[in-house]
């Protein structure tokens, strides 16, 4: 055997056992039935956000969530499915979001993008400003927004098997578009869509086993270029979006969750990525955005220290969805969110 293919060799054998571990943490994580939306980027607990499926309704906080509606939705009916898959990923959310969204708005702000799910859907018709402090994930966006076809052209020299995983994961570049589908394959063929890195920053999600009829949509990478050509995009922390926030404007907010659904409390790692701290941040954050004449939406866990904390001028409303945890046969349920917001019903949509 030659020392490449014994390396390979070593690698799997690793990565198996992580697969094992990482097994077991989800069967955890499905007994809690509580940790498939958060944020994922150094998640070291894996999320399920490409497994679940989604309805939603929404109720007014506090009320029975059962008898869900699934209304017409007004934003359109065909889904913009984003290019990645992002632990946390609203796409679920987008065909409710008109219950929420003023009937008209200036420019428009999203400073935890993740995937873009909700920017691809809304479709803003004046500037947008989207952000996220993961720098690779906005490399991927801006290289889409440049050179779609360029970023397609080195994904067409990748293979959907173990052997090119961990050899494209062991690589490096400097090149901007080589780093974009780079970023985007692993994305695509990781274990559940998940983005980890170790101490080093080194990506070390295991492969994926995920097989897909087509792994790029050519087509959709244009249409998502040519969205992202109204927008600004920058990487950095959500405070520093403020300095362009306008009378007008509508900013929404998707933080990684610090604390989970209901009965339990703090997301053991993702309190790491996302402290409670930075909760607080956030809402000094939106109270700027407040007294600058400007509307959010902000989307967050059904916990009663969420609507403490958020919930002092404006009431949350409970966004429900039925959700299917680790795909075909898996466990069955319902998991409810909160969504506050200054918009005024009579000013929704
Ligand atoms: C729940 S995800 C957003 C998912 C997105 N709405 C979607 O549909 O894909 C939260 C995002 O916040 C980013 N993030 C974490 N901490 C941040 C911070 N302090 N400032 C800005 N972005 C942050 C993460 O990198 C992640 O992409």
């Amino acid at each position: 055997m030659s020392s490449h293919s014994q390396a390979i060799t070593t690698a799997n054998r690793i990565q198996s056992r992580i697969d094992r571990q990482l097994t077991a943490s989800t069967k955890n994580l499905r007994n809690r039935a509580s940790s498939s939306d958060h944020c994922a980027s150094m998640l070291p607990l894996p999320c399920q956000s490409s497994d679940i499926e989604n309805e939603t309704c929404t109720t007014p906080a506090g009320k029975a969530s059962s008898g869900c509606r699934t209304d017409e939705p007004l934003l359109g009916t065909e889904l913009e499915k984003p290019i990645l898959r992002w632990a946390g990923g609203k796409s679920w959310l987008v065909k409710h979001l008109d219950r929420f969204l003023p009937k008209t708005f200036n420019n428009y702000h999203e400073p935890f993008l993740g995937s873009g799910a909700i920017f691809f859907n809304l479709r803003p018709g004046n500037k947008s400003f989207l952000s996220d402090v993961n720098s690779e994930l906005i490399n991927a966006h801006s290289q889409i927004r440049e050179d779609p076809d360029g970023v397609l052209q080195v994904l067409e020299r990748f293979r959907n098997t173990v052997d090119d995983y961990y050899q494209i994961r062991e690589t490096t570049s400097s090149s901007p578009t080589e780093k974009a589908a780079r970023f985007i394959f692993l994305n695509r063929t990781c274990f559940n869509g998940l983005y980890r890195v170790n101490r080093e920053g080194e990506f070390n999600v295991p492969y994926g086993f995920k097989s897909y009829k087509q792994l790029f949509d050519p087509d959709r990478f244009r249409r998502l270029s040519e969205l992202l050509k109204h927008a600004t995009l920058w990487c950095g922390d959500f405070e520093d979006s403020l300095s362009n926030v306008r009378e007008g404007d509508l900013v929404f907010l998707d933080p990684p969750y610090t604390v989970s659904h209901i009965k339990n409390g703090f997301v053991k790692y993702n309190d790491k990525l996302f402290s409670w701290g930075d909760q607080k941040r956030l809402v000094s954050f939106i109270e700027k955005v407040r007294s600058r004449g400007a509307r959010y939406i902000l989307t967050n866990a059904n916990h009663e220290s969420i609507r403490d904390l958020f919930g002092r001028k404006d009431t949350p409303i409970t966004v429900c969805r039925s959700n299917v945890i680790g795909g075909r046969g898996a466990a069955r349920g319902t998991i409810e969110e909160y969504v506050f917001t200054n918009v005024n019903r009579e000013e929704s949509l």
